[in-house]
């Protein structure tokens, strides 16, 4: 099974569902438009070798179709996404088993937490090259804008990971973040999300948030991040839940927070409570433009990456067709 972002590329690319595409193409724009094309067809994941400004290749649509989303979770039918669902809810509202067959099924789903918990790698792929202070370029990602209308380069599939600074509790969630210069960007949470409830439990303390974004990773476990759970569970074990084994976690370079050690690019940084930016507008899934929002900027210091890393994105529903 994948347990990175190269391991599922692989897969996709021996079942015939992977298309390389060595012709440039633009970030700006382009990217979105022939993925969003070939989304609508049922096309194959795609992997742009030759991107415009950038010496990084970019995949998209690789979770396209429902196979395989299947196959991201290790399964061959969609049936079986029902099984893991029910696994999921004995977890979530566990009862007293009553009767031993019942005992005996709780008592699996609970083999499979402790096999779940996350593991330690102490040399991590994703730090394989450190950039740091001045060397420090967001411009060099191959970040794209998926609409005419948006207002800047997003960053739209990356673990947005941040810790409870009372509890230690980290949260893992994917939000959107707009570039606003070599260094820094802003992003965009709901006022619910953990992400936002950390930054104002550091603002009560007075204390900055440190933030890690890990870009291009297991598809398992940006289907576990983007899965609303209760907050003290962590989305680590949660991610180890849907793939039978525990996520491999590395220790951060400058702030003091874990990622998933097989991420292809990790960016490292702070927000200052009440450091602001607009941030907006952008076409959304319901096919219209969002509004500007003031949202917390993000001040990175560190980007490491794998060496030949492999950027991942995607775009949000169908193309915008008028203002809000
Ligand atoms: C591709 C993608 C983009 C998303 N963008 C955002 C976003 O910009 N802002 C937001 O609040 N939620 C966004 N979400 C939804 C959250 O990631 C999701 O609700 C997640 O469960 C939030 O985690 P949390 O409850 O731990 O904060 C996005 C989800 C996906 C799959």
């Amino acid at each position: 099974m994948a347990r990175d972002l190269r391991g599922f590329i692989k897969i996709l690319e021996e079942r015939g569902q992977l298309r390389r595409i060595s012709a440039p193409v633009d970030p700006d724009l382009e990217i979105a438009e022939i993925s969003n094309r070939m989304l609508q067809q049922g096309g194959p994941g795609l992997l742009f070798e030759n991107v415009k400004g950038a010496s990084f290749p970019v995949a998209v649509n690789l979770m396209g179709t429902v196979e395989r989303i299947c196959w991201a979770m290790n399964m061959q039918h969609p049936q079986e996404l029902e099984t893991l669902g029910k696994k999921l809810s004995l977890l979530q509202q566990p009862k007293p088993p009553k009767k031993i067959s019942q005992a005996i099924d709780f008592g699996k789903v609970l083999f499979d937490v402790v096999k779940a918990k996350p593991g330690r790698d102490f040399f991590p792929a994703c730090q394989q090259v450190v950039i740091e202070g001045d060397d420090l370029d967001l411009n060099k990602l191959p970040l794209i804008r998926p609409y005419p209308g948006d207002a800047g380069k997003i960053i739209t599939l990356g673990l947005v990971i941040t810790k409870d600074c009372e509890t230690g509790t980290p949260n893992v969630g994917v939000y959107r973040l707009q570039l606003q210069s070599k260094n820094t960007m802003t992003v965009h949470w709901l006022s619910v999300r953990g992400g936002a409830r950390h930054l104002r439990k550091a603002a009560e303390k007075g204390k900055k948030l440190e933030i890690a974004i890990a870009l291009g990773v297991d598809p398992l476990i940006i289907m576990a991040a983007a899965t609303p759970i209760p907050v003290d569970l962590s989305e680590w074990l949660f991610a180890g839940l849907y793939g039978g084994s525990g996520v491999n976690l590395a220790k951060c370079k400058t702030v003091d927070l874990e990622v998933p050690a097989d991420s292809e690019f990790v960016l490292e940084g702070t927000i200052t409570p009440g450091e602001v930016l607009p941030d907006g507008p952008f076409g959304d899934h319901m096919g219209y433009y969002g509004g500007v929002e003031d949202s917390p900027l993000i001040r990175f210091q560190c980007m490491t990456h794998r060496k030949d890393p492999v950027y991942l994105t995607t775009f949000s529903g169908r193309p915008p067709k008028k203002k809000r």
